[in-house]
């Protein structure tokens, strides 16, 4: 076979695949129809030498191994006690499969054997890549680096989008315009990390959210990456993700081989939007659990904002007794609850229901919440201890570390080597004797640190091995509780990907629960993750975080987009507030199946306004979200272009939040549609091509409006 075609709706790719040759990725784009051959493609993609050059145009492959003599990449650096480095991968055979294929490539020279596994969902046309190198040799092979593929992509792509932040800032977009040379990312974190999020998009310069071409690639990993593009001297644009690996940290013994974390990338031609509704699919078909996704994601109040470390049976229940009442439906237990973890300087590791603060145990409150029609919640960070612990003084060996090195300070705290059987083993009897001693259906897995000196108790690296061992370990724990879920918590959002996200069931996006910043969080984190796995939580009046006072009607408008929770102290918040909250947690229980199986949409607005709107699969209906971040330019906002209905329905548009809003100055339209009443019926075409003139408002408003196919 020469060359691997793969379809779907809308969009196409290729992989050369000769026998003999480096396979490599020949074309990816809009579906060309039959009539179009790999060979016209590959014709008309020959290439000249050059002078200054090699005199043959180098050929670029998916590996981008040292054996090709390119100039400036390099994807697969590996040795044998610092020969057999040349490696040139072959095709060797292709196995083609129902949506993919397997390439099987190998180099003689070297002894090494190279696998891709291909697959292209051909309704999604989410296309999925992962490889393995094997070591067929009879010596040790160190391997340096390995990227788990690399793409040739249009030249035409001039924008980069990255993926950046930091603690409570995280999913910021960062658009440049591609330089020659090499854009770079590298995260040695250990975990996904706030500042590098493993995905990037390649884009035209005009390319916006409802038109223009864009590639999405994510690598699905919760480790260490490096993700890179490559604007080549003769003009060619490579991308290349794959995880970074330490020195001597993958040694592959005869026999022995490494199997790269998995590239996930999409193609749209309909700009960013539609990118992330292919993302969207992919993650609730392929990697949420199905039963999971069957059932109403249920209200979260989560205790941390509320008390911190100030554990105390009898307040915990009246704050239970209180979400209950305001239509709350999982109540979270956070950290606090075990050991002696009164502040975050002891007690980790030592997953021992506290008897100071819990005399009686945990089973009086969790009896108190599942009395009152609440699932329990607990909070654990099974991947951490305090050297202040119980279980550290038992087993200081167990923690990762570097030899004659100092331990870096970070929140008081070290990373266990989960790679480990015994350390494995004890978290997984410590969370199941929790499990098995209450009725809890939750666990809100934390992880706080980075893996700064990621070394084993035998000196070498176990970063690789660390982001094995937990998917391992979510998995034992899934497979013992199959009807408890699991979050994926880092700090807030810093181990939200698509790797993790095969092991869990939602994430929580940031530690800032202020909700101007969560508008711009919640929309970065959307390019990848659909609305109902982002934790997205009302936070107190006045933020802990950035000090911030915003309004309830702004704070709600704002969690009850996505996967709805609170995380305030109900005792001490305004009770007009909270009447308030109870109509937003109702508005988004009638509304969640939409907001949780829609399609999403996100709006260009001016920057000191951001729209976005989810729209049912069958257009029936949608919910779109308009707010006003910081005052206008404009004596007006312009229009409300609504994306995404049918053109030749109805719709009855109504504004649906907050609830008897009132313009600045009315009548504008909502009071002259009555659009807060009765409302107004409009086809789709006019909404969406003429759009809606917005009503001016307040800084800090987010206004709600529905539609409704008559
Ligand atoms: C970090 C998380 O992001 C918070 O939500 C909270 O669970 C704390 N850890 C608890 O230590």
């Amino acid at each position: 076979m020469q060359y691997l075609r793969l379809d779907s709706e809308g969009s196409m790719v290729l992989f050369s695949c000769e026998i003999g040759t480096p396979p490599s990725l020949l074309y990816w784009g809009p579906a060309r129809g039959e009539a179009v051959s790999g060979d016209e493609i590959e014709r008309l993609s020959s290439r000249q030498g050059m002078h200054g050059v090699a005199d043959v145009a180098l050929p670029v492959s998916l590996a981008m191994e040292a054996g090709l003599g390119h100039p400036m990449v390099q994807g697969l650096a590996a040795h044998r006690d610092g020969k057999d480095w040349g490696s040139l991968f072959r095709v060797a055979k292709v196995e083609v499969l129902p949506q993919g294929a397997t390439i099987i490539c190998r180099d003689e020279q070297t002894r090494l054997g190279l696998e891709y596994y291909i697959d292209f969902d051909p309704e999604t046309g989410v296309l999925r890549i992962a490889s393995t190198l094997t070591n067929y040799g009879s010596t040790t092979l160190d391997l340096n680096e390995m990227v788990t593929a690399c793409f040739e992509l249009p030249q035409n792509m001039k924008d980069i989008v990255g993926f950046t932040g930091r603690w409570t800032q995280e999913f910021g977009r960062e658009r440049i315009a591609r330089t020659s040379g090499s854009y770079l990312r590298e995260n040695r974190s250990g975990r996904t990390s706030h500042f590098s999020y493993p995905a990037l998009l390649l884009a035209t310069a005009d390319t916006n959210e409802s038109a223009g071409e864009v590639y999405g690639l994510h690598l699905a990993w919760s480790g260490n990456h490096r993700l890179r593009v490559d604007t080549l001297t003769d003009g060619r644009v490579l991308a290349s993700l794959g995880a970074l690996l330490f020195p001597g940290e993958v040694r592959l013994a005869p026999g022995e081989s490494y199997a790269s974390p998995e590239i996930v990338g999409a193609y749209s031609a309909q700009g960013f939007s539609a990118l992330s509704r292919k993302f969207h699919a992919h993650v609730r078909a392929k990697l949420l659990r199905a039963e999971m996704r069957a059932k109403p994601r249920p209200v979260h109040y989560n205790t941390w904002e509320a008390v911190y470390f100030d554990h105390d049976s009898d307040r915990l229940k009246e704050l239970a007794t209180r979400a209950a009442a305001l239509g709350v439906e999982r109540f979270v237990l956070d950290d606090g609850w075990f050991g002696a973890r009164r502040n975050d300087l002891a007690g980790l590791g030592d997953w021992v229901v506290s008897g100071d603060v819990y005399p009686e145990g945990l089973g009086p409150l969790v009896d108190h919440v599942t009395g009152l029609g609440m699932e329990m919640g607990i909070w654990f960070e099974p991947e951490m201890v305090n050297p202040d612990s119980d279980l550290f003084r038992t087993h200081p060996d167990w923690v990762l570390g570097a030899e004659g090195v100092d331990q870096v300070p970070f929140r008081t705290q070290y990373v266990l080597d989960i790679s480990r059987p015994e350390v494995a083993d004890y978290l997984f009897e410590r969370i199941g004797a929790v499990l098995r001693d209450h009725d809890i259906r939750y666990i809100k897995w934390d992880m706080n640190r980075d893996l700064s000196h990621p070394g084993g108790v035998d000196g070498a690296v176990r970063a690789v091995a660390q982001v094995r061992a937990l998917y391992a370990l979510l998995d034992r724990v899934r497979a013992a509780h199959p009807h408890v879920e699991i979050e994926s918590c880092s700090s807030g959002g810093a181990r939200a990907d698509m790797g993790v996200l095969a092991h869990s069931d939602r994430v929580w996006t940031s530690d800032s629960n202020d909700a101007l910043d969560r508008q711009s969080i919640q929309r970065g984190a959307s390019f990848f993750l659909p609305p109902e796995i982002l934790g997205c939580h009302v936070g107190p009046a006045h933020c802990h975080v950035t000090g911030r006072r915003i309004s309830m009607a702004m704070r709600s408008a704002t969690a009850l987009m996505g996967h709805m929770g609170l995380e305030l102290n109900l005792l001490t918040e305004r009770e007009a507030d909270l009447v308030q909250l109870k109509s937003a947690i109702a508005l988004h229980k009638q509304h969640r199946n939409l907001l949780h199986d829609g399609e999403i949409y996100r709006l260009d607005t001016a920057s000191y306004h951001l729209a976005s709107g989810v729209v049912a699969r069958d257009k029936s209906e949608a919910l779109f979200s308009f707010s006003y971040m910081t005052g206008d330019q404009h004596v007006l906002p312009g229009r409300l272009q609504f994306a995404g209905l049918d053109p030749a329905r109805n719709y009855h548009l109504t504004l649906i939040w907050p609830e008897g809003w009132q313009a600045v100055k009315a009548p504008s339209l909502i009071e002259k549609l009555d659009l807060a009443g009765a409302g107004a019926v409009f086809s789709g075409a006019a909404l969406m091509y003429a759009g809606m003139q917005l009503p001016h408002a307040k800084p800090e408003t987010c206004l709600l409006f529905h539609l409704k196919a008559v």
